[in-house]
């Protein structure tokens, strides 16, 4: 199929690059310049593992076809894909500006039939408000919107977007729904002969490690529905998601009184079928440019249809508080003056596998620690330039982590990448000034640290 992307950031750039390995011609249109111009060169804007690969290769192959032109585009297309932004406002409603004039330009340039799929993240009624606003632009173009959600996680974008665990697509149009199901799964017939492997070093931090099309059939991962359905399955998703992450870390405080273990608490309860075991890992708290904007954007939308969501404002208090709780375990380590006391903060991307700070958890606690006087020194694998725009004051980058935790009274872990969890904890003993670790993601290895002559200090363990 021919398929136009409007949008080239987490989701847009992914599934293009996708779409154009499993043989569509794909254009990907922003109209940010520059960041075509960097696709055009074969890489991406930001950092997802795979991704440059794809994209270079589809360069090579002409299947993917950046511009900044809607004109060069839409009219040649089958589907037109919206993965614009939508961003925040400060009173937690979503500005939808952007989904509502890249539709007027998609609309604008089509010929014949369109399948226009949503794929950014919206509040329920987007798509049919988008529907009636085409409806009342020029009367003869036909064209049917769908909802199409998409489920991908940063740091395996590329991996998700290939292993799909479930195909939702919302809409009034059977036909409509079909043609966008046909070109998804042209990507699970490609990713079943590739290997995908070597894609899943992030996938799995949160996750497990299932491939699907090995599992269930293509057709049994699909779900289609109305479209204000497909709209609510992607908002509903994260909420829960981000109340699984809070309720691990309130049992995780409850554990920190009373010597309970939370790894030992959750792998107890996450065996039950029905809980499950992921996103039950408690630590610093929810971010990134999905969760903090998708639950207040919900909250926001519950109110204006009549419901106080107080269930979901306690997840999101319980997060907000939750750097702040760490905080007080910095006091507990090293007192109640900071002041001076040299503290490394290991990881800035609010996850790993991204070069992505927005909302970063990490970032709080730096500044946190900053405006408390602490000397502090930072190290990410990704995200050291990217980071430097949101730390308010002055703290040492460091290049390693051996740099990084020098002299230092603390080294606290607070993005669970591989690289800083998989430290080697007895050749690093002897450059701590104390040999303190905070493990804010709970994934350093307590007896070895232990072992090694560590004081080790986790959340709820
Ligand atoms: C999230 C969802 O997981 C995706 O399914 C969804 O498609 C995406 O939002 C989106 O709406 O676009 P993402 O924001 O990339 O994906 O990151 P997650 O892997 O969900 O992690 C979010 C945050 O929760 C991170 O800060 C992470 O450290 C934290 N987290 C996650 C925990 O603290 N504990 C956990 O058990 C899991």
């Amino acid at each position: 199929m021919t398929v136009s992307i409007v949008g080239t950031g987490y989701v847009g750039l992914t599934t293009g690059a996708v779409l154009a390995a499993a043989g569509n011609k794909v254009y990907c249109i922003d109209v940010d310049a520059k960041k075509i111009e960097t696709i055009q060169s074969g890489k991406s804007h930001f950092y997802e593992p795979g991704l440059d690969k794809l994209i270079a290769e589809g360069i090579k192959s002409k299947k993917l076809i950046p511009t900044t032109r809607y004109r060069n585009a839409i009219p040649y297309s089958d589907i037109a894909i919206i993965c614009v932004g939508t961003p925040s406002k400060g009173d937690g409603s979503v500005d939808l500006s952007y989904i509502y004039s890249a539709g007027i330009s998609i609309h604008q340039y089509m010929k014949d039939e369109l399948v226009i799929a949503q794929k950014s993240t919206v509040p329920v009624g987007t798509g049919r408000k988008l529907e009636r606003i085409l409806r009342n632009g020029n009367k003869s173009k036909k064209f049917n919107v769908v909802s199409c959600p998409e489920f991908l996680a940063e740091g395996s974008a590329v991996f998700d977007t290939l292993n799909m665990d479930r195909i939702v697509v919302g809409g009034d149009s059977e036909k409509a729904k079909q043609k966008m199901i046909t070109l998804l799964e042209s990507i699970d017939k490609f990713s079943s002969k590739i290997n995908t492997k070597e894609l899943t070093k992030y996938s799995t931090v949160y996750k497990n490690k299932v491939i699907y099309h090995n599992k269930t059939p293509f057709k049994d991962r699909v779900i289609s529905v109305g479209l204000e359905s497909a709209e609510l399955i992607k908002v509903t998703a994260n909420a829960f998601l981000t109340t699984k992450i809070s309720f691990a870390n309130s049992i995780a405080r409850i554990c920190d009184q009373t010597g309970a273990d939370i790894l030992e608490v959750m792998e107890g309860v996450g065996r039950d079928e029905r809980i499950g075991k992921a996103f039950l890992y408690a630590g610093l708290g929810w971010g990134g440019g999905c969760f903090p904007k998708d639950t207040a954007g919900l909250i926001y939308h519950a109110d204006e249809v009549g419901f106080d969501f107080k269930i979901l404002k306690a997840v999101v208090d319980l997060n907000n508080s939750q750097v702040l709780y760490v905080i007080r375990k910095v006091h507990k380590i090293l007192g109640a003056d900071l002041e001076g006391k040299k503290i490394s903060v290991l990881g800035l991307s609010f996850k790993p596998g991204t070069s992505d700070v927005r909302i970063s958890p990490s970032i709080r606690l730096v500044n946190n620690l900053i405006r408390k006087g602490a000397k502090v020194t930072v190290y990410d694998p990704k995200a050291l330039q990217e980071a430097k725009a949101d730390i308010d004051g002055s703290v040492h980058y460091a290049n390693n982590v051996d740099e990084a935790v020098k002299g230092s009274e603390l080294a606290i872990l607070a993005t669970d990448w591989p690289e800083l969890v998989d430290i080697d904890f007895k050749k690093l003993k002897k450059i701590f000034k104390r040999p303190n670790l905070l493990d804010a993601r709970n994934k350093w290895d307590k007896e070895q640290a232990i072992k090694f002559g560590y004081k080790y200090f986790g959340i709820g363990r």
